[in-house]
């Protein structure tokens, strides 16, 4: 694991068919930023699925191998909405820099989900700068959080 910000970063990336450009598009970025990375999903552009994919990415933060998860598919809709039937998972789907670092400010996201034919190259790296570089600000937000908590059990 390597250093991103101050804190030790692992990140895991998947996405389905429609998701698969913009997901290497994003390795390219976690490649020129140093940070490490673990790629599943779908490796080439034939149909997957992307609640499988979601399933996949999910349990390795789950099982703590990752710090941090993203996931696309088409419209990024599909798979957050699998994303956050997984117990632990806060997924976001963002598609401008204000939603990612609110996500992260208030809500604690721990996985980021885009769409591949929603948003464009550029966006995204920013989008996923902004998610990875913001702390969670606690407080009376982790009240609320913990309130999320109580209605996964
Ligand atoms: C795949 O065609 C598409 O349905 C999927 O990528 C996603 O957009 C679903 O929400």
């Amino acid at each position: 694991m390597r250093l991103y910000g101050a804190v030790f970063f692992m990140i895991v990336i998947g996405s389905d068919h429609a998701g698969f450009e913009l997901k290497c598009e994003i390795i390219k970025f976690l490649k020129e930023k140093n940070i490490d990375f673990i790629e599943l999903g779908c490796m080439d552009g034939s149909s997957c699925d992307y609640p499988l994919v979601a399933k996949e990415v999910c349990e390795k933060i789950v099982d703590g191998s990752a710090d941090k998860a993203i996931l696309i598919c088409g419209t990024g809709i599909g798979i957050s909405i699998a994303a956050n039937k997984i117990k632990g998972i806060r997924a976001a789907l963002c598609t401008n820099e204000y939603m990612a670092k609110y996500t992260r400010l208030h809500n604690d996201a721990n996985v980021l989900c885009m769409g591949g034919r929603v948003i464009g190259a550029g966006v995204a790296a920013e989008i996923t700068e902004t998610f990875l570089n913001t702390e969670f600000e606690g407080g009376r937000h982790q009240r609320r959080v913990d309130q999320i908590t109580e209605i996964e059990k």
